[in-house]
């Protein structure tokens, strides 16, 4: 059974309206976390389920969260006042696979999901793309920049940078460059896009798929997603199958 702690929050951030950047104290998290793992966390009283919230980034007896306010339980979350504690359980979940292997590696952000990719683009060498709905909801390009070979920055309504979907800017780019790994964190039409861009090409690719949870720990089944294997293997558990699964391992 994981640990559930009381972790102190140190820095709060809103850092773009309804996008808040904690900070919370725990040396067991920040020495265990694995790029691509979460916490699962207790919002407040009036919210009964925990929430997943991917780790961003954990150093140092530090561990990094960047959430929306999406719902109750969230917006609950963004209440807490730095030197409150929060309950945290983790961290939990199969992360991203890191092979010494891969020579050129690719990741791929859309939105939110560029959050969990931070730890990941500090850890390895690789070229970063980052798409986002509009100019105003750009967020990490720097953070990315100063840890990464390369950063191309894309917008949906092309108010900033590239002008469209932040998978085709990846799929011209891989016509005149080698890549052995796509990592990928988005909204699913971005995922369905890179999964096919990955698979056609016949590159690997690992993505991390955001699904609402119950126990977090493999108990509930509240989390399934559907497979290509068959029977009773047809179903795995976000929570801990996942959230990273390789492209061709489930059906999106
Ligand atoms: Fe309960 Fe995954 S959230 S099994």
């Amino acid at each position: 059974m994981k640990k559930v702690e009381n972790c102190k929050l140190i820095s709060k951030t809103e850092i773009i309206d309804g996008i808040f950047d904690f900070v919370i104290e725990s040396e067991d998290i920040s020495k265990e976390a694995q790029c691509g793992q979460f916490l699962h966390i207790n919002c407040g009283d009036s919210t009964f389920l925990r929430r997943p919230i991917s780790i961003c980034d954990a150093e140092n007896g530090k561990v990094r969260f960047i959430f929306e306010v999406k719902g109750k339980g969230t917006e609950e979350l963004a209440k807490k006042e730095v030197g409150d504690c929060i309950d945290v359980m983790g961290p939990l979940g199969h992360g991203f696979e890191i092979k010494d292997s891969v020579k050129n590696a690719v990741i791929i952000g859309g939105g939110i999901g560029v959050f969990p990719l931070y730890k990941l683009a500090k850890n390895i060498n690789a070229d970063v793309f980052l798409g986002f709905r509009s100019k105003d909801r750009v967020v990490m390009e720097d953070e990315f920049n100063d840890v990464s070979n390369m950063v191309i920055v894309g917008t949906d309504d092309g108010s900033y940078g590239y002008n469209g979907y932040i998978a085709s800017a990846m799929e011209q780019y891989l016509d005149s460059h080698k890549c052995d790994m796509i990592y990928s964190c988005g909204p699913m039409p971005m995922l369905k896009a890179v999964k096919k861009i990955a698979e056609s090409r016949g590159i690997k690719c690992q993505v991390s798929l955001e699904q609402r949870m119950g126990c977090g720990i493999g108990a509930c089944l509240v989390c399934s997603c559907e497979t290509n294997k068959e029977g009773t293997d047809r179903y795995a558990k976000v929570c801990t199958n996942g959230p990273v699964f390789y492209s061709e391992e489930v059906t999106l």
